[in-house]
């Protein structure tokens, strides 16, 4: 009780701290905006147009999103290609030969061909025979210090299994192979288990752990090991495998593959450059939009009386973007992309597998409102914002509302991403370390005024109300401003 009361005063002393601090700290760290066109600083990495800088070069994938027209950047219909390979065609022709598609998908990332039917076999096999977690990790690793977010849970796990590695810093080609086909194997496994643990531990539901079958594909495996039953249909599975082929990469510049090349880049080991894509990940920017899109959905369904009044809807996309709705950050979550306009390619594989969904569990009335949205929002966006700037419903538009479908939790949303994604990772930074050898550095200008070290017997003393004044009106704050 004493030692509650005493962290309790501990925590109200640092918030009073950080309360008197931090406004001096946005002073000081303030740049006027200006200052970024005077000195054609690309921000966010990207050009005049919205186009990206050009960092590097890749045979990974291709995401093709818009033409250059006389210097213009003009909308297009969206592809993804996959080492060359139009993600459409790979989905299509494995539902027309009804196997799994994300085990071949991941051969073809990683070694960059499509394998033959018994190299495809022994690679199943290979994976199916890597997915144990290390002895004891389960326990040591995932149950100890149990996570609300299984993000970040993913993120520690990956760190954690460098130390039950004992060839961990070999950034040799096999040796990264061998670390890359251990973390595909592994990863539904980490995040199951990550789960059944948030579950236990912050919900207080029971421990339910189930080992993974080797008969299985990594879409059936997930599916048993988060089920207390075990048990999924045939439809389920395929819909996840879908899932997992369409968000298995997306070029390198991508947040998260980015992040990759950049850690990959200092030549650091394989645990520490996929625990940090993990972290890029899971912001609601990137693939943590998939579980932002449900929670704006679920406020959605609640705050509109009538999902088929096109001015009703519309109007409350507008309110999102003014911030007068939603989490308050203006953005329509599964709405816009840095590359595709007209369309993103992976919706529109998606959003026929949800209706198809959505008629077998009784979802009609939802799908037609997803499809409202998905029209109107581009039209929200536009006369709101009065860009001209195309956006269209990206792949988090979809996906959430199929793992839903699923019967999925909201929290397993953003970890079924990195399960599949971690595939490109791994074909990213085996690229990076073979073909680029240059640790990646942009530079910054700094804008501060030089200034000499004052002793701190010279220091001002009138404290923190003082200070943050006297950097109002000090000099450099006035050449930021001129
Ligand atoms: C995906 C995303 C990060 C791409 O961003 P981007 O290419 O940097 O977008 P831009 O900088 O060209 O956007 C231009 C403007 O449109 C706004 N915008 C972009 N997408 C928007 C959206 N979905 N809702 C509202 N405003 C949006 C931006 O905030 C920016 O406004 P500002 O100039 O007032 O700051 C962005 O569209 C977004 O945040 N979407 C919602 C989150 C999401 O679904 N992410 C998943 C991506 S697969």
């Amino acid at each position: 009780m004493a030692q509650n009361e005493t962290n309790k005063q501990k925590e109200t002393a640092m918030q009073s701290y950080i309360n008197l601090i931090h406004e001096q700290n946005a002073v000081w760290n303030s740049i006027p905006s200006h200052y970024y066109s005077d000195y054609n600083v690309k921000r966010g990495l990207r050009n005049a147009d919205g186009s990206g800088v050009l960092a590097g070069l890749t045979t990974v994938g291709e995401v093709h999103g818009y033409v250059m027209d006389e210097g213009n950047k003009a909308p297009i219909h969206g592809t993804l290609r996959y080492r060359g390979i139009d993600v459409k065609d790979i989905v299509e022709n494995c539902q027309k030969e009804k196997r799994f598609g994300f085990e071949e998908t991941a051969f073809l990332l990683l070694f960059g061909f499509l394998p033959d039917k018994e190299t495809l076999d022994d690679f199943g096999k290979i994976l199916a025979s890597r997915r144990d977690l290390p002895a004891g990790f389960t326990e040591d690793m995932i149950f100890k210090a149990p996570s609300k977010n299984i993000m970040n849970k993913l993120s520690r796990s990956v760190l954690a299994l460098y130390s039950y590695d004992d060839n961990p810093d070999d950034i040799s080609v096999p040796n990264l192979l061998r670390q890359s086909l251990d973390l595909i194997a592994r990863f539904p496994v980490l995040v199951a288990n990550a789960y059944s643990c948030k579950r236990h531990y912050c919900d207080g539901e029971s421990l339910v752990l189930h080992n993974p079958n080797p008969e299985l594909s990594a879409a059936e495996n997930f599916l048993a090991m988060i089920r207390p039953n075990k048990k999924y249909t045939p439809l389920e599975a395929e819909i996840l495998d879908l899932a997992l082929i369409l968000q298995a990469e997306h070029g390198g510049g991508n947040n998260s593959a980015f992040t990759v090349h950049v850690v990959s880049s200092t030549g650091t080991d394989t645990y520490s450059a996929i625990a940090a894509a993990v972290g890029s990940l899971k912001g609601p920017k990137h693939g943590g939009a998939n579980a932002k899109m449900q929670a704006q959905m679920a406020e959605i369904k609640k705050n509109i009386k009538d999902w088929t009044d096109e001015n009703e809807v519309l109007e409350y996309l507008k309110k999102i973007i003014r911030k007068e709705a939603g989490d308050g950050k203006g953005l329509i979550y599964g709405i816009g992309h840095a590359v595709y306009t007209l369309s993103d390619p992976r919706t529109l594989i998606l959003k026929e597998k949800a209706k198809e969904l959505a008629t077998v569990t009784g979802h009609n009335e939802e799908f037609a409102l997803y499809d409202l949205v998905q029209r109107l929002a581009p039209r929200a966006f536009r006369e709101e914002k009065g860009l001209e700037k195309e956006v269209c419903a990206n792949v988090d538009f979809y996906s959430g509302f199929v793992f839903e479908m699923l019967g999925i939790a909201p929290e397993l949303h953003t970890p079924l991403f990195a399960m599949s994604r971690i595939v490109g990772w791994c074909a990213h930074r085996i690229e990076e370390i073979t073909t680029s050898n240059k640790i990646l550095r942009p530079a910054y200008k700094t804008i501060a005024k030089r200034l000499p070290y004052t002793p701190i017997a010279e220091r001002d003393t009138l404290g923190v109300e003082h200070l943050i004044d006297s950097a109002i009106n000090s000099p450099e704050v006035e050449m930021l401003e001129s």
